[in-house]
């Protein structure tokens, strides 16, 4: 594997009296696009919370290039981690421009006032597909696939190295969802980003990941490429999962 840039050393996550991450350990190296793939409840947004740390660790550690980030100042480790989650999560009364300006403008980064600002904008709106005309409008202005193409560009304004993504495509048309998917590999490979990506379509899961991870009850069922997941489902439940996708697409 390539420079490992997250891991997830032993960790264990409790809700009240209830586990959610049980002894989680994983490693995810530079460049790679994990695709994580589980039944509803099973941890996958607690486990993606863990490394922007919005969630702590009960025992065990996460660490973000070799940082533990429970020592991270919070502000740098959120500059280099983008975050996309599903129904965006969009600043209402902000503009289309405010809204993907936010982070560089909270944490202060050089280069995102006045005119820079509009043209940094521009240049994001078309990267994610998306007509520059768009930066004065309103969430409330825009089709749902435009506000999670928005959504997009918000978390690659401050340029992070890291994206988390949880279910980003989970409530657009099929159309749609196909676009954005091709759309996040482009990202991908022209940025050189590390990615992770929550999905609960192992069809999704397939198609986009370098690697997938499938998780159950708080567990690693599985962490390999897709084509060793279907020809050697390491359980019977990732066996079973393989099993239900409806087309043979496979990332390569
Ligand atoms: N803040 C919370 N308080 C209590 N229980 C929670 C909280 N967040 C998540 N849970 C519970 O933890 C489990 C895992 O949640 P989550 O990581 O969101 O699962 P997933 O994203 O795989 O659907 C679920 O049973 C959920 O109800
Ligand atoms: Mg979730």
């Amino acid at each position: 594997m390539e420079e490992t840039v997250i891991r997830f050393e032993h960790v264990w996550k409790s809700y009240g009296e209830q586990p959610v991450l049980k002894d989680f350990s994983l490693e995810i190296g530079k460049g790679e696009f994990l695709a994580v793939i589980g039944r509803s409840g099973c941890g996958k947004t607690t486990a993606l919370k863990l490394v922007n740390g919005l969630i702590v660790p009960d025992t065990g550690r996460v660490e973000v290039k070799g940082q533990d980030i429970s020592c991270a100042d919070p502000v740098m480790l959120r500059r280099q981690i983008g975050y996309a989650i599903q129904n965006v999560g969009l600043f209402p009364h902000m503009t289309v421009e405010k809204n993907i300006a936010y982070v560089p403008s909270v944490s202060r980064m050089d280069g995102w006032k006045g005119e820079d600002r509009r043209k940094k904008t521009e240049e994001l709106l078309r990267q994610v597909g998306l007509s520059p005309a768009l930066a004065g409008r309103f969430p409330r202005e825009l089709s749902g696939g435009q506000r999670q193409r928005v959504g997009i560009a918000r978390a690659l304004a401050a340029s992070p190295d890291i994206l988390l993504m949880d279910e980003p495509f989970g409530a657009v048309d099929a159309i749609t969802r196909e676009q954005l998917q091709d759309e996040i590999l482009k990202i991908h490979r022209e940025r050189g980003l590390t990615v992770l990506f929550v999905t609960h379509d192992i069809e999704e899961a397939l198609k986009l990941g370098t690697r997938v991870l499938v998780m159950e009850e708080g567990t690693v069922q599985q962490c390999d490429i897709p084509s060793r997941l279907l020809s050697a489902p390491a359980t019977d439940f990732v066996e079973k999962l393989v099993c239900r996708r409806r087309e043979p697409e496979v990332r390569m």
